[in-house]
């Protein structure tokens, strides 16, 4: 097994910055494409067979070190009551959105070990087959809330606002259930063998700090606290760099940061608390293979001074990406990082 991405999670010295892509197993690959071509999305995700292979691929394809379960964020929220859809126009839609008390206490409490079986079998499937550590993950109470509360995407989430601004007790009871189910979805992955956690805040950003601070980190705290020690948890954050104190106070061993501030800027502002993971912009991977190396090794310089460092994109790889420009990345964090721990 290689270990090199625990290391830099527990802030142990490593040989080199292990790296891994959010997002890794996906469309802009062909051999996801084959696979997709068969079956829609929600069915991929609950067939283990399925979710396992494709979980692979960017593992063989790419050389990364370390794989991340294939699901998706929504994948619980299913048998909490709501009927899901992944539409390929609009993307995630949820039906009969949350926006009242009597939606809120309809929502059950989910038993992941009995409610999303799939999910642990896949895991179990990947343990004995997987040469690298895998990630298993959850969305955080707020993303989760916004797209229970809007019935999918938004642009401006003025429904989650509402009910957060104008009924705080509701949507701190949606919050509580919430929270609930995710301790219960990432208690099942521990169970069935991953070995590190990360916790998805995509829409953290769309909060100021004092909102942020209010209605979402205590949240993404207790389930935190409930991990701590146990294993180790990424919190990403996304656009969450003006309030990295703030996220840093979650608790997370590993805070995930976007291309929106400078490595160095984004330790200092952490503290020696936390490892960071990030933080290429996706659509560096559009440029030259000169420009790929160019920015990793900027990266790499600029993390120096973190208490660890696991490279990544600072969000999720992009469908229309060149598979071989996700290659080239990986081969300049390996080379670069290898060179740089030997003449530093
Ligand atoms: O990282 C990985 O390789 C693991 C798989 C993974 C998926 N979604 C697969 C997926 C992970 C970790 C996620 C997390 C996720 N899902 C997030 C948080 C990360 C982020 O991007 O901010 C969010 C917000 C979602 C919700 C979601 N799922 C949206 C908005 C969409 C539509 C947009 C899109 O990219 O298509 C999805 C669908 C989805 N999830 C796909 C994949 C591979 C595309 C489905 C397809 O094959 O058609």
């Amino acid at each position: 097994m290689n270990e090199t991405f625990l290391k830099a999670c527990r802030g142990e010295k490593t040989d080199y910055t292990p790296v891994w892509l959010m997002r890794q197993a996906g469309r802009y690959l062909p051999q996801y494409q084959r696979v997709r071509s068969k079956v829609d999305f929600l069915t991929l995700c609950k067939t283990p067979e399925l979710a396992a292979e494709v979980t692979i691929q960017p593992v063989d394809i790419l050389k990364v070190d370390v794989a991340i379960l294939f699901s998706d964020i929504l994948i619980p929220v299913e048998p909490m009551g709501m009927k899901l859809e992944f539409s390929e126009a609009k993307g995630p839609i949820l039906h009969d959105p949350i926006r009242s008390a009597d939606a809120v206490s309809g929502l059950r409490n989910i038993r992941a070990e009995d409610d999303v079986p799939f999910v642990a079998e896949a895991i179990k499937m990947l343990v004995g087959r997987l040469k690298v550590p895998l990630i298993g993950f959850s969305g955080a109470p707020f993303t989760l809330a916004t797209y229970m509360i809007e019935g999918g995407s938004s642009r401006n989430f003025i429904n989650t606002k509402k009910m957060m601004y104008g009924s705080p007790g509701l949507f701190a009871a949606l919050m509580n259930k919430i929270t609930a189910t995710v301790i219960s979805y990432l208690q099942a992955q521990k169970d069935a063998g991953v070995n590190a956690i990360q916790i998805f805040d995509s829409w953290a950003g769309i909060l100021s700090p004092v909102d942020f601070e209010r209605y979402a980190l205590p949240y993404v705290q207790q389930i935190i606290s409930e991990f701590k020690g146990k294993i180790p948890v990424i919190y990403f954050a996304f656009n969450g760099s003006a309030m990295l104190g703030l996220v840093g106070s979650s608790g997370a061993d590993i805070v995930g940061i976007d291309w929106r501030i400078e490595m160095k800027d984004a330790v200092a502002a952490l503290g020696n608390n936390a490892a960071v993971q990030g933080n290429l912009d996706p659509c560096i991977l559009f440029g030259t293979g000169e420009l790929i190396k160019e920015r990793v090794a900027q990266i790499l310089k600029s993390a120096r001074g973190a208490k660890g460092h696991i490279f990544n994109l600072g969000h999720g790889i992009l469908p229309e990406t060149p598979v071989d420009n996700a290659i080239a990345m990986v081969d300049a964090v390996h080379e670069l990082s290898g060179r740089m721990t030997q003449r530093p």
